[in-house]
Protein backbone atom coordinates (compact mmCIF):
# COMPACT_ATOMS: atom_id res chain seq x y z
CA UNK A 1 0.00 0.00 0.00
CA UNK A 2 1.47 3.47 -1.13
CA UNK A 3 0.61 6.53 0.79
CA UNK A 4 0.98 9.56 -1.32
CA UNK A 5 0.95 12.41 0.90
CA UNK A 6 3.09 14.89 -1.47
CA UNK A 7 0.00 16.60 -2.91
CA UNK A 8 -3.78 16.47 -2.93
CA UNK A 9 -3.36 16.39 -6.91
CA UNK A 10 -1.94 12.71 -6.86
CA UNK A 11 -5.94 11.64 -6.30
CA UNK A 12 -7.47 9.42 -8.86
CA UNK A 13 -11.29 9.51 -10.32
CA UNK A 14 -13.71 7.46 -8.00
CA UNK A 15 -16.35 4.81 -9.96
CA UNK A 16 -18.80 7.51 -9.58
CA UNK A 17 -16.98 10.49 -11.15
CA UNK A 18 -15.54 7.86 -13.73
CA UNK A 19 -19.41 6.66 -14.64
CA UNK A 20 -20.21 10.37 -15.10
CA UNK A 21 -17.39 11.15 -17.22
CA UNK A 22 -18.23 8.35 -19.63
CA UNK A 23 -21.83 9.59 -19.86
CA UNK A 24 -20.86 13.19 -20.77
CA UNK A 25 -22.75 14.71 -24.06
CA UNK A 26 -19.68 16.63 -25.65
CA UNK A 27 -19.51 19.34 -28.51
CA UNK A 28 -16.33 21.20 -29.68
CA UNK A 29 -15.80 23.91 -26.99
CA UNK A 30 -14.04 25.83 -29.17
CA UNK A 31 -17.15 26.59 -31.00
CA UNK A 32 -18.42 26.70 -27.80
CA UNK A 33 -20.76 23.35 -28.49
CA UNK A 34 -19.68 21.81 -25.57
CA UNK A 35 -22.56 21.27 -23.05
CA UNK A 36 -21.33 20.07 -20.29
CA UNK A 37 -19.10 22.16 -20.08
CA UNK A 38 -21.49 25.36 -20.48
CA UNK A 39 -23.15 23.42 -17.92
CA UNK A 40 -20.01 23.53 -15.59
CA UNK A 41 -19.43 27.17 -15.98
CA UNK A 42 -23.16 28.14 -15.29
CA UNK A 43 -22.95 26.40 -12.53
CA UNK A 44 -19.90 27.57 -10.61
CA UNK A 45 -21.02 31.21 -11.53
CA UNK A 46 -24.07 30.41 -10.24
CA UNK A 47 -22.70 29.11 -7.06
CA UNK A 48 -20.24 32.02 -6.82
CA UNK A 49 -23.26 34.94 -7.96
CA UNK A 50 -20.56 35.97 -10.28
CA UNK A 51 -21.89 36.58 -14.06
CA UNK A 52 -19.46 34.38 -15.78
CA UNK A 53 -17.12 31.38 -15.89
CA UNK A 54 -14.70 30.13 -18.13
CA UNK A 55 -13.20 26.23 -17.88
CA UNK A 56 -9.21 26.10 -17.90
CA UNK A 57 -6.80 22.98 -18.51
CA UNK A 58 -5.11 24.15 -15.19
CA UNK A 59 -4.82 26.44 -12.19
CA UNK A 60 -1.92 28.09 -13.55
CA UNK A 61 -2.95 29.05 -16.77
CA UNK A 62 -6.42 30.48 -14.97
CA UNK A 63 -4.16 32.75 -12.76
CA UNK A 64 -2.21 33.51 -15.61
CA UNK A 65 -5.11 34.42 -17.50
CA UNK A 66 -6.46 36.57 -14.34
CA UNK A 67 -3.27 38.62 -14.57
CA UNK A 68 -2.83 39.23 -18.27
CA UNK A 69 -6.75 40.15 -18.62
CA UNK A 70 -6.38 42.86 -15.81
CA UNK A 71 -2.64 44.35 -16.23
CA UNK A 72 -0.74 46.23 -19.43
CA UNK A 73 2.88 45.48 -19.75
CA UNK A 74 5.01 47.49 -17.36
CA UNK A 75 2.51 47.12 -14.53
CA UNK A 76 3.12 46.11 -11.66
CA UNK A 77 0.85 43.68 -8.84
CA UNK A 78 1.29 42.89 -5.26
CA UNK A 79 1.28 39.72 -3.42
CA UNK A 80 2.50 37.72 -0.66
CA UNK A 81 6.38 36.67 -0.91
CA UNK A 82 4.88 33.22 -0.78
CA UNK A 83 2.22 33.14 -3.51
CA UNK A 84 2.00 30.61 -6.06
CA UNK A 85 1.67 33.32 -8.59
CA UNK A 86 4.81 34.61 -8.03
CA UNK A 87 7.34 31.65 -7.09
CA UNK A 88 5.57 28.62 -8.32
CA UNK A 89 3.97 29.68 -12.09
CA UNK A 90 7.49 29.49 -14.39
CA UNK A 91 7.97 33.51 -13.98
CA UNK A 92 4.65 33.09 -16.10
CA UNK A 93 3.60 36.67 -14.30
CA UNK A 94 6.88 38.33 -16.41
CA UNK A 95 6.79 35.78 -19.20
CA UNK A 96 3.18 36.13 -20.20
CA UNK A 97 2.28 39.45 -19.29
CA UNK A 98 5.43 41.61 -18.87
CA UNK A 99 4.21 42.58 -15.58
CA UNK A 100 6.50 42.99 -12.18
CA UNK A 101 5.84 41.50 -8.53
CA UNK A 102 5.83 44.09 -5.54
CA UNK A 103 6.07 41.05 -2.99
CA UNK A 104 4.88 41.40 0.89
CA UNK A 105 6.28 40.54 3.69
CA UNK A 106 3.15 38.51 4.96
CA UNK A 107 2.56 35.76 7.55
CA UNK A 108 2.18 32.50 6.12
CA UNK A 109 1.20 33.45 2.88
CA UNK A 110 -1.11 36.15 4.32
CA UNK A 111 -0.84 40.21 4.97
CA UNK A 112 -3.11 42.75 6.00
CA UNK A 113 -4.83 45.91 4.84
CA UNK A 114 -2.19 48.14 6.10
CA UNK A 115 0.35 46.58 4.60
CA UNK A 116 -0.83 46.40 1.21
CA UNK A 117 -1.79 49.99 2.08
CA UNK A 118 1.85 50.96 2.49
CA UNK A 119 3.09 48.67 -0.34
CA UNK A 120 0.73 50.55 -2.67
CA UNK A 121 1.68 54.04 -0.97
CA UNK A 122 4.34 56.51 -2.35
CA UNK A 123 5.61 58.49 -5.49
CA UNK A 124 3.63 57.73 -8.60
CA UNK A 125 5.20 59.61 -11.40
CA UNK A 126 7.06 58.29 -14.49
CA UNK A 127 9.55 56.45 -12.68
CA UNK A 128 7.08 54.08 -10.92
CA UNK A 129 5.50 51.36 -12.36
CA UNK A 130 1.42 51.30 -12.74
CA UNK A 131 0.03 49.73 -10.20
CA UNK A 132 -2.52 47.58 -11.35
CA UNK A 133 -3.77 44.42 -9.29
CA UNK A 134 -3.52 42.58 -6.01
CA UNK A 135 -3.65 38.99 -5.88
CA UNK A 136 -4.62 36.78 -2.67
CA UNK A 137 -4.61 33.35 -2.20
CA UNK A 138 -7.07 31.15 -0.26
CA UNK A 139 -5.61 28.43 1.26
CA UNK A 140 -1.95 29.54 1.28
CA UNK A 141 -0.01 26.59 -0.47
CA UNK A 142 3.09 27.66 1.28
CA UNK A 143 1.91 29.13 4.44
CA UNK A 144 0.63 25.68 5.26
CA UNK A 145 -3.19 25.35 3.82
CA UNK A 146 -3.67 28.73 6.12
CA UNK A 147 -7.18 30.64 5.80
CA UNK A 148 -7.76 34.14 5.45
CA UNK A 149 -9.70 36.39 7.71
CA UNK A 150 -12.46 37.35 5.39
CA UNK A 151 -12.72 40.54 7.95
CA UNK A 152 -9.02 41.74 6.30
CA UNK A 153 -10.34 40.19 2.83
CA UNK A 154 -12.94 43.04 2.94
CA UNK A 155 -10.69 45.65 4.33
CA UNK A 156 -7.93 44.83 1.52
CA UNK A 157 -10.83 45.60 -1.06
CA UNK A 158 -11.36 48.60 0.56
CA UNK A 159 -7.77 49.45 -0.66
CA UNK A 160 -8.16 48.42 -3.77
CA UNK A 161 -11.10 50.11 -4.44
CA UNK A 162 -9.49 53.38 -2.77
CA UNK A 163 -6.49 52.85 -5.08
CA UNK A 164 -8.20 51.34 -8.75
CA UNK A 165 -6.64 48.12 -8.11
CA UNK A 166 -8.20 44.79 -9.83
CA UNK A 167 -8.46 41.94 -6.94
CA UNK A 168 -7.79 38.30 -8.22
CA UNK A 169 -8.22 35.65 -5.40
CA UNK A 170 -5.87 32.13 -6.45
CA UNK A 171 -8.37 29.89 -4.98
CA UNK A 172 -6.15 26.80 -6.00
CA UNK A 173 -7.87 25.43 -2.42
CA UNK A 174 -10.47 28.15 -1.18
CA UNK A 175 -13.53 25.15 -0.97
CA UNK A 176 -11.12 24.05 2.07
CA UNK A 177 -11.23 27.78 3.23
CA UNK A 178 -15.29 27.63 3.38
CA UNK A 179 -15.90 23.97 4.84
CA UNK A 180 -13.07 25.06 7.77
CA UNK A 181 -14.54 28.37 8.19
CA UNK A 182 -18.11 27.89 7.34
CA UNK A 183 -18.06 30.65 4.96
CA UNK A 184 -19.91 30.44 1.21
CA UNK A 185 -18.93 30.86 -2.49
CA UNK A 186 -21.52 34.05 -2.92
CA UNK A 187 -19.31 36.12 -0.04
CA UNK A 188 -16.33 35.66 -2.14
CA UNK A 189 -17.74 36.09 -5.58
CA UNK A 190 -19.34 39.70 -3.84
CA UNK A 191 -15.95 40.52 -2.98
CA UNK A 192 -13.55 39.33 -5.81
CA UNK A 193 -13.01 40.88 -9.29
CA UNK A 194 -11.78 37.67 -10.60
CA UNK A 195 -11.55 34.09 -8.58
CA UNK A 196 -9.66 30.65 -9.97
CA UNK A 197 -10.98 27.51 -8.33
CA UNK A 198 -9.42 24.03 -8.93
CA UNK A 199 -10.96 21.12 -9.57
CA UNK A 200 -8.25 19.04 -9.43
CA UNK A 201 -6.66 19.46 -5.78
CA UNK A 202 -9.03 18.19 -2.74
CA UNK A 203 -12.55 18.26 -5.16
CA UNK A 204 -10.44 15.26 -6.76
CA UNK A 205 -11.11 15.66 -10.84
CA UNK A 206 -8.23 14.47 -12.70
CA UNK A 207 -7.69 17.78 -14.98
CA UNK A 208 -9.73 21.52 -14.52
CA UNK A 209 -10.01 24.76 -13.12
CA UNK A 210 -12.51 27.72 -13.64
CA UNK A 211 -12.02 31.10 -13.95
CA UNK A 212 -15.14 33.53 -12.49
CA UNK A 213 -15.41 36.98 -13.49
CA UNK A 214 -17.88 39.75 -14.65
CA UNK A 215 -18.87 38.96 -18.64
CA UNK A 216 -16.28 41.52 -19.93
CA UNK A 217 -13.33 39.66 -17.42
CA UNK A 218 -14.26 36.12 -19.43
CA UNK A 219 -14.61 37.81 -22.66
CA UNK A 220 -11.13 38.82 -22.70
CA UNK A 221 -10.43 35.44 -20.81
CA UNK A 222 -11.46 33.42 -23.75
CA UNK A 223 -9.16 35.03 -26.03
CA UNK A 224 -6.30 35.02 -23.65
CA UNK A 225 -7.10 31.29 -23.10
CA UNK A 226 -6.87 30.73 -26.77
CA UNK A 227 -3.76 32.46 -27.34
CA UNK A 228 -2.18 30.49 -24.19
CA UNK A 229 -3.04 27.27 -25.82
CA UNK A 230 -5.63 26.26 -23.37
CA UNK A 231 -8.64 26.28 -25.82
CA UNK A 232 -9.85 22.22 -25.53
CA UNK A 233 -12.50 20.81 -27.66
CA UNK A 234 -14.71 17.65 -26.88
CA UNK A 235 -13.55 18.45 -23.15
CA UNK A 236 -17.01 18.12 -21.53
CA UNK A 237 -15.68 14.68 -20.45
CA UNK A 238 -13.48 16.67 -18.15
CA UNK A 239 -16.17 19.19 -17.06
CA UNK A 240 -18.32 16.32 -15.96
CA UNK A 241 -15.54 15.31 -13.70
CA UNK A 242 -15.46 18.63 -11.88
CA UNK A 243 -19.50 18.74 -11.96
CA UNK A 244 -19.32 15.67 -10.05
CA UNK A 245 -16.62 16.60 -7.93
CA UNK A 246 -19.09 19.82 -7.22
CA UNK A 247 -21.25 17.35 -5.94
CA UNK A 248 -19.93 15.01 -4.03
CA UNK A 249 -16.58 15.82 -3.16
CA UNK A 250 -16.99 19.57 -1.13
CA UNK A 251 -18.29 18.78 2.26
CA UNK A 252 -15.76 15.68 2.48
CA UNK A 253 -13.04 17.84 2.51
CA UNK A 254 -13.64 18.04 6.23
CA UNK A 255 -12.61 14.14 6.97
CA UNK A 256 -8.89 15.50 5.04
CA UNK A 257 -9.06 18.15 7.08
CA UNK A 258 -9.89 15.92 10.47
CA UNK A 259 -6.88 13.29 9.17
CA UNK A 260 -4.73 16.17 8.87
CA UNK A 261 -5.43 17.68 12.51
CA UNK A 262 -4.81 13.96 13.37
CA UNK A 263 -1.41 13.92 12.30
CA UNK A 264 -1.02 17.43 14.15
CA UNK A 265 -1.61 16.13 17.56
CA UNK A 266 0.73 13.18 16.65
CA UNK A 267 3.75 15.15 15.28
CA UNK A 268 3.02 17.50 18.83
CA UNK A 269 4.13 14.90 20.94
CA UNK A 270 6.82 13.04 18.94
CA UNK A 271 10.61 13.91 20.18
CA UNK A 272 12.09 14.06 16.81
CA UNK A 273 9.70 16.96 15.74
CA UNK A 274 11.01 20.75 16.85
CA UNK A 275 7.85 22.73 15.26
CA UNK A 276 4.52 21.45 13.98
CA UNK A 277 2.71 24.94 11.97
CA UNK A 278 -0.64 25.40 13.58
CA UNK A 279 -3.03 23.15 10.72
CA UNK A 280 -6.19 24.66 9.06
CA UNK A 281 -6.96 22.63 6.22
CA UNK A 282 -5.32 19.30 4.71
CA UNK A 283 -1.73 20.88 4.31
CA UNK A 284 0.60 19.55 7.44
CA UNK A 285 4.00 22.02 7.72
CA UNK A 286 6.22 20.50 10.38
CA UNK A 287 10.22 20.94 11.04
CA UNK A 288 12.09 17.89 12.38
CA UNK A 289 14.91 18.40 15.18
CA UNK A 290 18.40 19.67 13.55
CA UNK A 291 19.87 16.52 14.85
CA UNK A 292 17.97 14.45 12.39
CA UNK A 293 18.31 15.30 8.43
CA UNK A 294 14.82 16.11 7.19
CA UNK A 295 15.67 14.27 3.68
CA UNK A 296 17.04 10.99 5.74
CA UNK A 297 13.21 11.17 7.35
CA UNK A 298 11.51 11.57 4.28
CA UNK A 299 13.75 8.82 2.68
CA UNK A 300 13.13 6.60 5.54
CA UNK A 301 9.64 7.09 5.31
CA UNK A 302 9.46 6.36 1.38
CA UNK A 303 11.30 2.90 2.16
CA UNK A 304 7.40 2.76 3.87
CA UNK A 305 6.11 3.71 1.44
CA UNK A 306 4.86 6.55 2.81
CA UNK A 307 5.80 9.70 0.63
CA UNK A 308 6.19 12.97 1.67
CA UNK A 309 7.75 16.35 0.60
CA UNK A 310 10.76 18.32 1.59
CA UNK A 311 10.43 21.89 1.71
CA UNK A 312 14.37 22.65 2.95
CA UNK A 313 15.56 23.81 6.19
CA UNK A 314 14.44 20.89 8.13
CA UNK A 315 10.49 21.50 6.71
CA UNK A 316 8.13 18.83 5.55
CA UNK A 317 4.43 19.22 3.99
CA UNK A 318 2.12 16.27 4.00
CA UNK A 319 -1.14 17.15 2.24
CA UNK A 320 -4.32 15.14 3.26
CA UNK A 321 -7.04 14.20 0.64
CA UNK A 322 -9.93 11.88 -0.96
CA UNK A 323 -7.22 8.98 -1.64
CA UNK A 324 -6.26 8.75 2.11
CA UNK A 325 -7.85 6.50 3.86
CA UNK A 326 -8.33 5.65 7.60
CA UNK A 327 -6.21 2.49 6.85
CA UNK A 328 -3.74 4.20 5.62
CA UNK A 329 -3.90 7.30 8.27
CA UNK A 330 -3.02 4.38 10.86
CA UNK A 331 -0.33 3.14 9.34
CA UNK A 332 1.07 6.37 9.04
CA UNK A 333 0.37 7.19 12.52
CA UNK A 334 2.53 3.98 13.60
CA UNK A 335 5.47 4.52 11.48
CA UNK A 336 6.10 8.40 12.60
CA UNK A 337 5.01 6.89 16.29
CA UNK A 338 7.89 3.97 15.88
CA UNK A 339 10.50 6.44 13.94
CA UNK A 340 14.17 5.65 15.67
CA UNK A 341 16.79 8.19 15.15
C1 LIG B 1 -2.23 27.93 -4.57
C2 LIG B 1 -2.08 27.33 -5.93
N1 LIG B 1 -2.42 28.06 -6.99
C3 LIG B 1 -2.32 27.57 -8.24
C4 LIG B 1 -1.86 26.30 -8.46
C5 LIG B 1 -1.69 25.82 -9.89
O1 LIG B 1 -2.51 24.77 -10.23
P1 LIG B 1 -2.11 23.77 -11.45
O2 LIG B 1 -1.16 22.80 -10.88
O3 LIG B 1 -3.45 23.19 -11.85
O4 LIG B 1 -1.53 24.61 -12.54
C6 LIG B 1 -1.50 25.50 -7.37
C7 LIG B 1 -0.99 24.12 -7.60
O5 LIG B 1 -0.48 23.48 -6.72
C8 LIG B 1 -1.61 26.03 -6.07
O6 LIG B 1 -1.26 25.32 -5.00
Amino acid sequence: MEIDLISDTVTRPTKGMIDAMMQAKVGDDVFKSDPTVKILQEKTARLFGMEDALFFPSGTMANQAAIKLHTQPGDKLFCDKWAHVYNYEGGGVAFNSGVSCKLIDGNRGMFTANQLQLAAAGRADIHVPYSRLVCIENTTNKGGGACWDFEELKKIKQVCVDNNLGYHLDGARLFNALVTKNETPNQYGALFDTISICLSKGLGAPVGSILLGKKEHITKALRIRKLFGGAMRQIGYMAAAGIYALDNHIERLADDHSKAKTIESLLKTLSYVKKVEPVETNIIIFYVKDSLNSDDFISRMADKNILLTPMGDGKIRIVTHLDFTEEMLDKLLVEFSSFQF
